[in-house]
This record gives structure tokens, C-alpha cells and sequence, in this order.
């Protein structure tokens, strides 16, 4: 069952390329309209005879999914679209709404969190997020004209499963995104897309995180699929969408840096991990992540708040993980990077690849240890952003003797509130 793999949570975090793939299969529709022209782009859109549906290529490999993202030309040639079977009717009514709540429990919150602003962007929808629990308890007004978003993995997480019956009492439209077919919250759900990540076993979430930001990213492209001003950012991050997968695959190719990084940490007490914009979430998860697989402790902080409080913590017995990689708040991170040197803080730099000012200041420096990665579209970056950390929290967690599958006190589903 666990093919080859010593644990569950390391086979999952190797499945997340395919499982990306799965996560797509069937949704992303490539067409063949003429050039420049925006009107036969609808027309196309709407002939199913003429869309090549991604699933319809049986041996679907990770090159070809290369192939037919480099393939893809900006003028329409072979522009792709999103099909989502269960929201296609729903679309002018969630994009009537006055908002839009995503809410969740744990890691899938956090996907929340890391799609949040594409939502917004692509919409122009106002955007909240709710942790389940905290919107009971605060029993927060909800109105018909409200779409929630209930993300789960299980689709059974009792806080959950419970604010969507109070988001129904309220007459709110209720959309759910779920890696459990016939789970209650995928029945339980006015309409809603499947994650479709296979079966995930290990307690701690990984490849129903990355397929989830995938699934609120591919839902974002739909709603806005009527907007000629988002089309030019539609095309550009549809177009690494279908790269993704191969990107992800050069990531896990890092486990042995990764490696060595967990044996230099396994004896901290302590791990901190800043991040902002898309990739706030990157550093919520990797605490996360941490905290409950190798009972180390570990905050996730916003870089924004450093100032306020988290930057009297640093000192040169602190690690500290940034995740700086390149994006419009590359020049903030680096700022970042800069006051914690400044306190003599030991640092784990996430950066692009390409960022050749990061990498050649930092190479050769022993209080920095630098984990490259690919740069993609922003709003995807997240995807890939959090695989060093799966990996690092894994390998720390063998290292400190715990048991990485199940961890202490925890349960895969919490049935109960
Ligand atoms: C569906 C089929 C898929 C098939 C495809 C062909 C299922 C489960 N899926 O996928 O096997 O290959 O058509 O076009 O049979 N839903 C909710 N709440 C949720 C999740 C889903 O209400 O949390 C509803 C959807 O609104 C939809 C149905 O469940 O009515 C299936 O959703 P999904 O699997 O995402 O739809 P397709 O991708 O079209
Ligand atoms: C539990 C799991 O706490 O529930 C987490 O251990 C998970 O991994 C959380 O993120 C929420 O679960 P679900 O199924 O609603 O996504």
C-alpha cells in the first residue's frame, strides 16, 4: 500500500505531481480559435464538439502536459479553458454575490489563505476567510446573497460540516470543495468541485493541499472567464498551470539537500517562518507542518508583522525560515531578510532559482542555507513553495523518532467539535 515508501506521508508528498495532474484531468479544455479574435474564443468555448478536452489523451504523461503548456501561444491559437462540470450552472450566481467566505479547518485553511487574493483579483468579489470554529462560536452574520466555501479533505471535519448547516439556515449559496466523494460535505453542498487527489492516509495533509489551491485557482479562472480586461492574466497563469506538474517533479528532486537541512534543525527547539502576500500560507503550513509531525515548536509569521513583536524572538540561536522568492514583494522579503541578519539570525532562505542578487550574496555564508526553487506564475508559486517544507517536516520528524503517519494526540478526520 504504501508502495515502496517507508511512510504514507512521503509516498503522498511524491503523488503530488500526478496528483495535480488527476486534479485537472478533464477540467482544463483546449480549443482552436481564430486568431486575435475574442468573440470566435466564445463562440469556440461554447461548440463542445470543437474543445480537446485534457482527459481525452489517454497516456497523459508529465511531458505531454509540458508539451501542450510550452505549446500555448498568447494570441488564442490554442487557448485552454476551464471546464468544472459542477459549478457550470452556478457561475452567475456566485459572481452576483456580495461575498465570497471561504471556511475551513487546519491545512485547508491554509489553501484558503494561499488563493485567497487571486479570488479577489480575478473577481473583484470581496474575499473572507473563516476558520470553521471561529465563525460558530461568533455566530457571524451570513446573508442569501453570500457564497461559502466550505474546503475540507475528508469533507467530514465537524466544525466544517457545522457551519455549513448554520451558512444553509441563512439561506447562503453553499459551494463545497472536498477530495471525498459522497463525503457529507460533498452532499451536504448546494454544488461544488471535487479535489480529486487520491486517497490521502498520512494524518497531516500534502497533496490535498496543493490540489486544493489548484482546484480555488482553477475556480477563480472559471468565475472570470467573461472579463476581456483579466484575459491576458488568465492566459499567463493557465499557461503554467499545465507545468506545474513537471515543476513539482524538479522540487521533490531536492529531498537530499532537504535532508541535510533536517539534520542541522533536528535538535532546535524552535523554528519561525516568515512569509507575505501568496506566500503567508507557505509559512502557516510549514509551521503547521512542524509543529504537529515533530512536536518542534513552530510559528508562522507574517512578514509585514515583524516589527510588531516576532522580531524581538531572533537572536543567533533562532532559525528562521524565509520564503523570499520571487514575486511583486520579492524587495519587502529581502528587507525581511536584512532586519533578521541584522539580530545574527540563522537563516533558511526559500528563493527563485533565477534570483542571481539573493543566491550569489548568500552562497558561501554558514548562517544562510539556501533551498532554490522554480519561479511560476505568483499565484501558483504557493504549489510549489510548500514541497521543501513537507519534505523538511518528514525528515525531521524520522530524525527526532516520532511516528510521521500518526501523529500524537491527532486524528485524520475530527468528527467531533
Ligand atoms: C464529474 C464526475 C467525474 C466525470 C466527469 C465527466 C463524479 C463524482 N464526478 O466530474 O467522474 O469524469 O464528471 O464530466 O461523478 N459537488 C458538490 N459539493 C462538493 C463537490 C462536488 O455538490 O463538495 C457536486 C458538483 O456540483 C457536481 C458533482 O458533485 O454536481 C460532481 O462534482 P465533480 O466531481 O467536481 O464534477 P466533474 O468534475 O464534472
Ligand atoms: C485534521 C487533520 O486536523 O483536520 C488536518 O489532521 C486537516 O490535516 C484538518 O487539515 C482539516 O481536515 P479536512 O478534512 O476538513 O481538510
Amino acid at each position: 500500500m504504501k508502495g515502496g515508501y517507508s511512510h504514507f506521508m512521503i509516498k503522498e508528498i511524491h503523488e503530488q505531481p500526478d496528483a495535480l495532474i488527476e486534479t485537472m484531468r478533464g477540467r482544463i479544455l483546449l480549443q482552436t480559435a481564430r486568431r486575435g479574435s475574442l468573440s470566435s474564443l466564445k463562440e469556440v468555448d461554447r461548440s463542445s464538439e470543437s474543445l480537446r478536452v485534457l482527459d481525452s489523451v489517454r497516456d497523459l504523461s508529465l511531458d505531454s502536459i509540458r508539451a501542450l503548456g510550452s505549446g500555448m501561444s498568447s494570441d488564442f491559437d490554442q487557448a485552454p479553458c476551464i471546464k468544472l462540470g459542477g459549478l457550470e450552472d452556478y457561475v452567475d450566481n456566485i459572481m452576483r454575490s456580495r461575498r465570497l467566505i471561504f471556511i475551513a479547518c487546519g491545512t485547508s485553511y491554509h489553501a484558503c489563505l494561499a488563493a485567497r487574493q487571486l479570488v479577489e483579483e480575478l473577481t473583484c468579489v470581496p474575499v473572507t476567510l473563516e476558520l470553521a470554529s471561529d465563525l460558530l462560536d461568533r455566530q457571524a452574520p451570513l446573508f442569501r446573497d453570500d457564497t461559502c466555501v466550505f474546503v475540507s479533505q475528508s469533507g467530514e471535519t465537524a466544525d466544517t460540516l457545522n457551519a455549513l448547516k448554520y451558512a444553509k439556515h441563512k439561506g447562503a449559496l453553499c459551494l463545497g470543495i472536498t477530495n471525498t466523494v459522497g463525503s457529507s460535505i460533498s452532499r451536504e453542498t448546494d454544488c461544488g468541485v471535487h479535489v480529486n487527489a487520491g486517497v490521502e492516509i498520512g494524518v497531516a495533509s500534502t497533496k490535498a493541499y496543493t490540489c486544493q489551491i489548484l482546484v480555488i485557482v482553477m475556480i477563480a479562472l472559471k468565475l472570470s472567464e467573461d472579463s476581456i480586461s483579466k484575459m491576458p492574466r488568465r492566459q499567463e497563469i493557465l499557461r503554467d498551470l499545465l507545468n506545474l506538474p513537471s515543476m513539482m517533479k524538479k522540487v521533490l528532486e531536492k529531498e537530499s539537500l532537504i535532508k541535510e537541512l533536517a539534520k542541522e534543525l533536528a535538535s532546535e527547539n524552535s523554528l519561525l517562518a516568515f512569509g507575505r502576500g501568496y506566500n503567508y500560507a507557505t509559512a502557516m503550513e510549514l509551521a503547521l507542518k512542524v509543529k504537529e509531525l515533530s512536536y518542534m515548536h513552530s510559528e508562522g509569521i507574517l512578514a509585514g508583522e515583524l516589527k510588531h513583536g516576532p522580531l524581538a524572538l531572533i537572536d543567533e540561536t533562532m532559525p528562521a525560515v524565509v520564503v523570499a522568492t520571487r514575486d511583486s514583494l520579492r524587495e519587502k522579503m529581502w528587507s525581511t531578510i536584512q532586519q533578521l541578519l541584522a539580530r545574527k539570525g540563522r537563516l533558511v532562505l526559500l528563493v527563485s532559482k533565477d534570483d542571481d542578487e539573493i543566491i550569489g550574496h548568500f552562497s558561501g555564508n554558514k548562517n544562510v542555507r539556501l533551498i532554490e526553487v522554480d519561479t511560476v506564475c505568483d499565484c501558483l508559486q504557493p504549489v510549489l513553495n510548500i514541497v521543501p517544507f513537507q519534505l523538511l517536516s518528514y525528515h525531521l520528524t524520522i530524525l527526532r523518532g516520532y511516528n510521521v503517519d500518526q501523529p500524537r494526540n491527532l486524528a485524520k478526520s475530527v468528527t467531533v467539535e
